[in-house]
């Protein structure tokens, strides 16, 4: 069987990014507050996108690198904070070897395939006693919504494979273990999530996403996709105005032993 890769994220839009999902970086907020990052700790954020919750863990006089695979949304991140570092990267390819306190992620973890590469190299970049405090898509995440699309996109004759991970707490508290890591906390949460953009919320969200799993798709496909996953879903998803997507978060803490 074709092993599953990371989907191309590399194209997404640092402009819409940051006009329109704004609330990726501010949900994020809580996990800061459970890194609790201290001055001169070396910390890796992982899919940074536009840097914002990195230069939340720098003000607390940490050094922090934020990586992410899309290069426009590392462009923004040094546009926006010039004095931190990021880099372009791949988080199933990480190269660094026992140098970072602490590895963050917030809202990419579900994009990384396999999702045991990604598991490795980030026990690799930890330093012995160093934590991992990570939230990401968990089981049942936008189930709704990916049921939707992959109907709609099935009808125009593409074939719908889903391009994220969303594990139970209980499969990523397996992988976490099987390399090595002391797992504290593991749960799913779910989080309805308000979209922004009023009625057009689910079309930017598509949009802003949807480079993953419309490719392929014609201009005209994509149009007539998007038209019938907002008719399907509004009578499910969209109340007094507003879009809200059926996210489920799963939020880990865990330990590379000293
Ligand atoms: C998420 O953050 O859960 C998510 C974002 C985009 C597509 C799918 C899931």
């Amino acid at each position: 069987m074709k092993e599953e890769r990371t989907p191309n994220t590399s194209q997404w839009d640092a402009h819409l990014y940051d006009a329109k999902h704004a609330f990726v970086w501010k949900y994020g907020a809580g996990l800061v507050e459970m890194l609790a990052p201290k001055a001169g700790e070396r910390i890796l954020d992982i899919g940074c996108g536009t840097g914002h919750l990195t230069a939340q863990i720098a003000e607390a006089d940490a050094e922090v690198t934020g990586i992410d695979s899309g290069p426009d949304m590392i462009a923004q991140a040094r546009r926006g904070y010039p004095a931190l570092q990021f880099e372009v990267a791949d988080a199933t390819k990480l190269r660094y070897e026992d140098e970072f306190d602490a590895v963050f992620s917030n809202a990419a973890l579900h994009w990384m395939k396999p999702p045991e590469h990604a598991v490795t190299g980030m026990w690799r970049a930890l330093r012995p006693g160093g934590r991992l405090v990570a939230e990401f898509g968990g089981r049942g995440n936008v189930q709704t919504i990916a049921g939707s699309l992959g109907a709609a996109i099935e009808s125009v004759g593409v074939k719908w494979r889903s391009p994220w991970y969303f594990p139970s707490a209980e499969e990523y508290t397996n992988l976490l273990t099987k390399q090595g890591f002391e797992v504290k906390h593991a749960a799913l949460t779910e989080r309805p999530t308000h979209l922004e953009g009023g009625a057009d919320g689910l079309r930017l969200w598509l949009q802003m996403f949807g480079g993953v799993f419309f490719e392929g798709l014609s201009e005209e496909q994509r149009t007539a996709v998007t038209m019938r996953v907002e008719e399907e879903l509004r009578p499910v998803l969209f109340r007094d105005g507003i879009w809200v997507a059926d996210y489920v978060r799963l939020r880990v803490v865990a330990l590379k032993p000293s």
